[in-house]
């Protein structure tokens, strides 16, 4: 009798070893503090994989666009990649931001972490940085020095929302050659809407230059040609001479050093140009990855495909079941007569394709 107890004993104390080992195996040290009673499911934090960084620069009245941006870059995230998303913001916004995404860290715990920073710019020369524009649009000029322990990012635009896994995206970096940097979509398809080819007054990239609302930046690469000293010299020469900011410093930048540019699909940041004359994006493989409602296309009704894309991916609850919630209250917004007969709504189909298939394979395996 005391012989079975004393076995008894000695197997529970075995397993609460055991419990407390796996407990330490399982945790990563920063987070440990928050997880302590959670139950601990399989994620990406546990399988070890590197951060992919997401960052973006959010100035003005810009908060709750970035915070949609984000919520589609964690809705999409269906290859459980860990997500690090930086934000560079104003003084007062930090507290919005951390509050919604603690939230959601609290819905999909373990999926993403986030950092909040303030604008910043090189030490040293602060001040001469700081002049070359405004301070928010010139911020991710200087990621290369500012992020000196991040090898490689996406920088996106607040404006822009995820309709497929980052990991799609960031598949380029592995076709880049010895060379190139950074990746691009083209500014524009065609020679008789591009901007660039019709009123540019400095050099720019390519035929009709590069949009950089979305851009993988090798910043191993990048600090290796001393980016940034490029930057300023080509500022001091072309200031008079360049409109929209740090895009036509990236295009001049590009125009000198070609080699070390990929230039991926108009699907990789499809904008209302792509659409509102006639479709000039070849989405026959793919459909869209990453959209971009530039101009302000998210909050209007020029054309109402991007604004309904924006206001289903906003009225979405993070955690909730992105097949009832998200695509079919989108696509009854898109059914719309007005919205189906527009010249963006009339390929809707094709845009929303991979949105489509990746969210309802999803949902059929669940
Ligand atoms: C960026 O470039 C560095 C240096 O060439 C390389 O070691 C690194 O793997 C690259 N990063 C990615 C994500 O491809
Ligand atoms: C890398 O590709 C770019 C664009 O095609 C090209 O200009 C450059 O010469 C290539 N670099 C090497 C080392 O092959
Ligand atoms: C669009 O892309 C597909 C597949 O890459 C190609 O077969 C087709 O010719 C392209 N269409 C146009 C108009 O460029
Ligand atoms: C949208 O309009 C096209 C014709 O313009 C029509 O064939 C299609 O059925 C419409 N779609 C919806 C969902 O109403
Ligand atoms: C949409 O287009 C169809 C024909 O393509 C037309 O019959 C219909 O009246 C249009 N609806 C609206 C709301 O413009």
């Amino acid at each position: 009798m005391v012989n079975k107890k004393q076995h008894l004993h000695m197997c529970l104390l075995c397993l609460i070893a055991l419990a407390i080992l796996s407990y330490f195996v399982h945790q990563r040290p920063s987070l440990a503090t928050e997880t302590k009673g959670k139950v601990v499911g399989y994620n990406a934090v546990q399988t070890g994989k590197p951060p992919l960084y997401i960052v973006v620069v959010c100035c003005g009245q810009r908060v709750q666009e970035t915070l949609v941006m984000i919520k589609s870059a964690i809705l999409f995230n269906y290859d459980e990649e860990y997500l690090k998303f930086v934000i560079f913001t104003e003084d007062g916004k930090g507290d919005e931001f951390r509050e919604k995404l603690t939230d959601w860290r609290e819905i999909k715990p373990f999926t993403f972490d986030f950092e909040i920073l303030p604008l910043k710019f090189p030490s040293g020369n602060e001040v001469e940085w700081r002049n070359l524009f405004k301070p928010c649009a010139a911020q991710r000029l200087f990621l290369p020095s500012l992020l000196t322990h991040v090898d490689s990012l996406l920088y996106v635009d607040t404006d822009i929302l995820f309709l497929s896994p980052i990991s799609d995206i960031w598949r380029f970096f592995k076709k880049f050659n010895e060379t190139q940097m950074s990746a691009l979509t083209p500014e524009h398809e065609n020679e008789n809407i591009g901007w660039y080819n019709r009123f540019a007054r400095h050099p720019f990239y390519g035929r009709l230059g590069v949009n950089s609302g979305v851009m993988l930046m090798n910043l191993t690469r990048m600090r290796e040609m001393k980016w940034e000293q490029h930057i300023v010299s080509i500022h001091k020469e072309y200031k008079l001479r360049i409109i929209w900011g740090d895009q036509d410093i990236i295009n001049i930048l590009f125009y000198y050093h070609p080699d070390k540019l990929y230039i991926m699909p108009c699907e990789y940041n499809y904008r209302p140009d792509h659409c509102m004359y006639m479709s000039i994006c070849n989405m026959t493989h793919a459909g869209v990855k990453v959209i971009h409602g530039n101009r302000g296309y998210f909050h209007s009704d020029r054309q109402p495909l991007f604004k309904s894309i924006y206001e289903a991916m906003e009225n979405y609850q993070l955690g909730s079941n992105a097949n009832t919630d998200f695509l079919m209250p989108l696509h009854a917004a898109l059914s719309i007569p007005s919205v189906n007969n527009s010249s963006c709504g009339k390929v809707s189909n094709e845009v929303l394709k991979v949105a489509n298939a990746v969210i309802s394979k999803r949902y059929r395996e669940v």
